[in-house]
């Protein structure tokens, strides 16, 4: 009788979803470990469902584009924001998985009380960032960050959401690109996934991701050199000067950071005469992003303090941030 001869590799990997990947990271089933692996399945939903807008931006009709209004930031708000804004709402509203989500989009938090005790967490994201890569069809990201939830909130001053990013029980980003990919950390190194349009799946792509020691990529948005202080100059002056760097710049801080995670270099959004503080938020854009770079073995700084030590004084707090490969990032601070 002729042997069937099964096949070693039936799928091109062994299809590790996100949700199983969450319980096997946490090596149990207890209920903590259950919601999280639901909560991070929503935000696969909602990653999928604002991949599948973006798909058909254009051939669709008011999706590009403004809506005339402007968002707490005073920055002024496109239709994508808004539509990804509700997404993460829709997605987590009948969930019972978080009791609050806040984003830049919005200037209180968004209280659910009918999820409170039973959704232990809150959500903090940037529904769209880089926004500006919308209606042109380039890059564009989330970025989420899941804290505890302590305590009520129903005056939505989200006092207990000002401690520092050690407190983030998950954080991490969607890239919007070519594929979309979803980057998380638990605390427990970093792990990305690819999402596989014809299952609707993130399929495991690499585990516990290290970003290099060093790399050749400066990325900052230059235009303001005249606006920093003298140590960022003298740092760009040197790269200039000196062979093995080059600039690469987006606009959409999740594909430079996604960029210097996988192949290193530095990314940075100093503070200017103007602005001081920067541009870029803290709770959902910075934090979550410096969470993921340090699992990954880089570093992520003000300038003076640890990104992750910083206790902001209110939800939509901005920072200068420098961050990715250590050695890059010590030698941006050795201007300082
Ligand atoms: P958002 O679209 O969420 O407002 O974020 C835009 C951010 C970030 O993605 C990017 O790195 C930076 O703004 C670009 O700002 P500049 O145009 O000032 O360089
Ligand atoms: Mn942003
Ligand atoms: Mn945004």
């Amino acid at each position: 009788m002729d042997t069937v001869v099964i096949p070693k590799y039936s799928l091109d990997r062994d299809c590790t979803t996100l949700s199983r990947h969450i319980l096997q990271q946490l090596n149990n089933y207890s209920g903590e470990a259950q919601d999280l692996s639901a909560i991070m399945a929503r935000i696969g939903l909602a990653g999928k469902l604002i991949a599948r807008r973006l798909s058909r931006a254009g051939l669709m009709d008011n999706v590009l584009g403004f809506t005339g209004e402007s968002n707490i930031q005073g920055e002024s708000v496109k239709k994508m924001d808004v539509y990804a804004n509700e997404v993460f709402i829709s997605v987590f509203k009948h969930s019972g998985l978080v009791c609050r989500l806040a984003s830049e989009e919005m200037e209180k938090p968004f209280y659910i009380p009918e999820n409170c005790p039973i959704g232990r967490y809150t959500l903090l994201y940037d529904p769209i960032d880089g926004s500006s890569n919308v209606d042109i069809n380039l890059n564009v990201g989330s970025i989420f960050s899941i804290r505890q939830q302590e305590g009520e909130d129903l005056d939505g001053k989200a006092e207990d959401l000002l401690q520092d990013g050690r407190k983030q029980v998950a954080a991490g980003y969607i890239l919007y690109g070519p594929a979309t990919v979803l980057v998380y950390t638990m605390g427990k190194g970093v792990h990305s996934f690819f999402l596989d349009p014809s299952l609707g799946e993130f399929i495991l792509a690499e585990e516990n991701i290290r970003i290099p020691e060093h790399g050749s990529v400066y990325s900052v948005n230059e235009g303001n050199f005249w606006h920093w202080d003298e140590g960022y100059r003298n740092y760009i002056r040197y790269v200039h000067r000196h062979e093995g760097y080059t600039g690469r710049y987006s606009g959409a801080l999740v594909a430079d950071v996604h960029r210097i995670l996988t192949q290193g270099g530095v990314f940075l959004y100093p503070g200017s005469t103007d602005k001081p503080e920067g541009k870029l938020r803290l709770l959902y854009e910075v934090a979550p992003l410096a969470f993921i770079i340090e699992q990954a073995g880089g570093k992520a700084t003000n300038g003076r303090d640890n990104i992750l030590d910083i206790v902001p004084k209110t939800l939509h707090q901005r920072t200068p941030v420098i961050l990715g490969s250590p050695k890059d990032v010590d030698l941006v601070q050795s201007f300082l």
